[in-house]
């Protein structure tokens, strides 16, 4: 049975609780507007943990002005469904007020890796999502955390906040869920218009070109960008607009002119009301 827990005093009570008993939790923080990919944190969640504390907040802080915060796709009776079903133990779903109560006179900066790929654009995000992330890792506790790869930049940035500010934290990646056709699963895909959703799988399929290329031995970083941008753009046409296609090393987020060790290669694609982002990870 899952149980909700609204309160910050009283999911930390829950926390104290659970820590003196000596029993493990595994924490899954969301958004919300629960798909396959959030229930596969779940599942990796229950494997490892005795308990599993899933949050549900749509985080203003991370969001930018002109943004979609109002416009982020919610059904809290639908997520309590799932969560319940994926067999989370504790749903904490907090609203702005209680998770912000005050105005704020602290502030967490996150100073490296924010200027490539999602974080240039969207200046301010992971500031956002690391002070949500410090406030949820205080009040539960947890033994580990668990974040998709999907979202491999944020991951690489939780790694580095838990690294260089002491979370007795283990952060565990989990690799990207997708639809048959490559799609990664995103709770935007429900922007997508019915055009749009035949493009979308185009990413997943530029990425796959690109691994490919670089496991036949291509490693001119200028060479694969250009393959994968021009396939992209024969694939979408012109009404779509390409934010980014990077190559960079991985988890350090560098920018690399040849290919010699663990890359990611990722794309973010600008569709009419929906921007979607997908990446791959090669180790050469
Ligand atoms: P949200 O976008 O709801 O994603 C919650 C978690 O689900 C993230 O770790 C994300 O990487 C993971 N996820 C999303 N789609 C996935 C997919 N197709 N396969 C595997 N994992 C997937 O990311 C956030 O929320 C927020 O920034 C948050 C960390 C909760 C802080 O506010």
């Amino acid at each position: 049975k899952v149980k909700i827990i609204t309160t910050k005093q009283e999911i930390c009570q829950w926390a104290k609780q659970v820590k003196t008993s000596g029993k493990s939790v595994g924490f899954v923080p969301t958004m919300g507007f629960l798909h396959k990919g959030h229930l596969s944190l779940v599942h990796e969640a229950k494997q490892a943990n005795d308990h599993v504390v899933m949050s549900i907040f749509v985080n203003p802080l991370q969001f930018g002005r002109g943004e979609d915060y109002t416009a982020y796709p919610r059904d809290e009776e639908r997520d309590k469904k799932l969560a319940k079903e994926a067999g989370v133990d504790i749903l904490f779903m907090p609203s702005v007020n209680e998770m912000y109560r005050k105005q704020q006179s602290i502030k967490l900066m996150v100073t490296e890796r924010t200027d490539k790929l999602c974080g240039a654009k969207r200046p301010g995000h992971f500031d956002g999502v690391v002070t949500v992330l410090t406030k949820f890792f205080h009040l539960i506790m947890p033994n580990r955390a668990y974040f998709g790869l999907k979202d491999a930049q944020q991951f690489a940035v939780v790694a580095a906040l838990v690294d260089e500010l002491d979370f007795p934290i283990e952060i565990i990646p989990v690799n990207t869920v997708r639809v048959p056709s490559g799609l990664a699963i995103s709770s935007r895909n429900v922007y997508l218009t019915i055009d749009e959703k035949k493009q979308a799988p185009a990413l997943y399929q530029s990425l796959l070109l690109g691994k490919k290329l670089i496991e036949e031995g291509e490693t001119s970083s200028t060479v694969i960008i250009k393959t994968v941008s021009s396939y992209l753009n024969k694939q979408l046409g012109e009404t779509v607009k390409i934010d980014y296609v990077e190559l960079l090393s991985f988890p350090e987020l560098e920018e690399i002119a040849e290919v010699s060790r663990k890359v990611i290669l990722a794309v973010a694609v600008q569709f009419s009301a929906a921007r979607l982002i997908d990446n791959i990870m090669v180790d050469s």
